[in-house]
């Protein structure tokens, strides 16, 4: 940091850059009429929707929702903050960043941070060598070893001891640059001492790859379990993870990131080959956290314990990632088996098995909706609305967006269903009481295709409506389109001749259950109700098939066709 970029400066930059060019230097792009387009680069996709627009020096993916200016690009595609954006554009442009006020980052303190860094590059290199070559030192590699942790992974991280002494580092580097690193602690007579005596050391490195801080374990059972530097001008707990750089060095953008408890955890999971886990240092995941993973990957999972505790955690976590997601960005919810954390259970059940279960975790949409419609499920009609208002609150904290919309389109569509369901399972219980008949409740297409069968006249209400199919998702829709097609084809008069038709149909079974079904709806009431519960299909097909094209585009990417059908319906929402 030296001094602020001026306001002006960035606008001039963006004027004097071509957005074409930047991107064209990173993705090749393609003209197609006024705009340039490519496969996007920020999610994985078969057919280009990312496009660019010089007249409006714009980017924009409508696959994955993602846009913006020269700056947001290079912040999203090289992972940069805002002025290494800035910086990296004008290297781009060929022109020098003028600075406000350089006096303000006084050049004393830069060369203290520099100084600190080298310090701390000292220190680990200390810590290496003592484990490597004091008899100390190999019993903590003695201790490595009955961990499972190779030469090479403990290398990789960086592993070191520090020996059991109080002065040991105090004869070695400056006491003042010791203290600023947060290496030393000091009693209550003033007298200082080193900070980690006797453990195992975790250096902890930032994305830049250099050390920050450190944790150390004890080789045995005395407490602390583990010690962390405490914060220091070079380390913040609620901004950095464990793991980042190793991380990072093994691939630059990675598909997903596995959020761990535990130094350990990280470490095991390199063992296994799984480079893709960090760890927070001891606190809650923060929104600093995810931002910056953010920066890396489209994806982060959470593993969290299976207990009671974790998957408080697992709630709580979820409640604070709220703010941070938006289209394009996915979080998953892994919840491990009880009395398990990543590293004992890699070993327990094997590298495939566990892959399996990160690969297979919940996203987050679902295990919200799932923790909600459970007790919707349980509780009685008043707390049901406390319910709804409850994950509204939540809802509320996402970013205005697509995401945001679909997610309460989700919650009305949840709250309405039970509703429905209610309604179908009341009536199913009276028929089953009159009727002794065997089928189960009738799902909201089903009841429609009942009502219909039993007044085939309807098919005329269905003729009016303009359906697009391409837009709907729910379950059974094949075999509701071809008995629709069959009814209005026929246009039996009667139920009678309805059935008539289907006679050694492969629907015939599932077409004379629907018919027997008796709705216990007055007569007069029967037309509304069918319009009802037709307009209630029709809207919630619309909000699943939203949330399944928009879930594709996020994911492997639509075709033109759904590409197509996406924009009609957002523009229809
Ligand atoms: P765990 O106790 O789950 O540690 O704490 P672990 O990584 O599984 O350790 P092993 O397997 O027993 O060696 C998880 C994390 O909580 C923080 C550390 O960051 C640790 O990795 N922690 C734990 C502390 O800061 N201090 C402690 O005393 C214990
Ligand atoms: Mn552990």
């Amino acid at each position: 940091m030296s001094g602020k970029i001026p306001r002006e400066f960035i606008d001039e930059l963006l004027m004097r850059v071509d957005i074409v060019d930047l991107i064209d230097s990173h993705v090749p792009l393609k003209k197609t009429g006024a705009n340039y387009v490519a496969r996007c680069p920020f999610h994985a996709e078969k057919t280009p929707s990312f496009s660019v627009s010089q007249p409006k020096q714009f980017f924009h993916c409508f696959g994955c929702g993602i846009s913006g200016n020269a700056i947001s690009f290079l912040m999203n595609f090289s992972h940069l903050d805002f002025v290494e954006a800035v910086e990296d554009l004008a290297g781009f442009a060929g022109i020098e960043i003028p600075r406000e006020s350089i006096q303000y980052q006084p050049k004393q303190k830069k060369e203290d941070l520099n100084n600190l860094y080298a310090l701390m590059e000292q220190v680990a290199a200390f810590y290496m060598q003592r484990l490597r070559s004091t008899d100390e030192g190999k019993k903590a590699v003695e201790y490595l070893k009955t961990r499972g942790i190779s030469g090479d992974v403990a290398r990789a991280f960086m592993l070191g001891y520090a020996p059991n002494q109080w002065k040991g580092l105090i004869d070695k580097f400056g006491r003042e640059l010791l203290m600023a690193g947060g290496l030393l602690g000091a009693n209550e007579n003033g007298e200082v001492y080193g900070r980690f005596r006797g453990r195992i050391m975790f250096p902890i490195r930032d994305k830049r790859a250099r050390i920050i801080g450190f944790g150390g374990r004890a080789l045995d059972n005395s407490l602390p379990k583990y010690l962390n530097s405490p914060e220091t001008s070079l380390f913040h707990k609620g901004k950095e993870v464990y793991g980042l750089h190793e991380l990072l060095q093994k691939n630059s953008k990675p598909q997903r990131i596995l959020i761990v408890e535990g130094y350990m955890d990280v470490i095991a999971l390199a063992q296994f080959g799984i480079h893709y886990a960090v760890a927070t240092l001891g606190t809650a995941t923060s929104q600093a956290h995810l931002d910056l993973l953010f920066r890396f990957s489209s994806e982060l999972v959470f593993c969290f314990d299976g207990d009671r505790a974790g998957r408080e955690a697992a709630w709580r976590a979820i409640a604070s990632v709220f703010p941070s997601l938006k289209g394009g960005r996915q979080i998953r919810i892994m919840l491990l088996p009880q009395n398990h954390d990543p590293d004992s259970l890699v070993r327990d059940e094997g590298l495939d098995k566990f892959i399996e279960r990160v690969e297979t975790a919940q996203v987050l949409s679902d295990y919200f909706f799932e923790h909600f419609s459970k007790d919707l499920k349980l509780s009685e009609m008043e707390s049901r609305s406390s319910l709804k208002d409850d994950a509204e609150s939540y809802l509320k904290q996402l970013p205005i967006g697509a995401f945001r919309e679909m997610m309460f389109a989700k919650l009305s569509d949840l709250a309405k269903q039970y509703i429905l369901d209610n309604e179908a399972m009341l009536a199913y219980k009276k028929q089953q009481k009159n009727h002794r008949l065997n089928s189960g409740r009738l799902s909201l297409p089903s009841f429609v295709i009942s009502l219909l069968l039993q007044n085939p006249k309807f098919i005329e209400i269905v003729g009016q409506k303009e359906i697009d199919w391409n837009q709907l998702e729910f379950d059974g829709i094949e075999k509701f389109k071809a008995i629709l097609q069959i009814v209005a084809d026929k246009k039996p008069a009667n139920y009678g001749v309805l059935l008539e038709i289907f006679r050694n149909h492969p629907d015939e079974t599932i077409v004379k259950k629907l018919a027997a079904f008796e709705s216990l709806i007055p007569e007069d009431g029967i037309e509304t109700e069918f319009c009802d519960a037709l307009n209630g299909l029709l809207k919630q097909g619309r909000e699943a098939g939203l949330a399944r094209l928009w879930a594709k585009a996020q994911g492997e990417g639509l075709n033109v066709q759904e590409q197509e059908t996406l924009i009609k319906m957002l523009a229809n929402k």
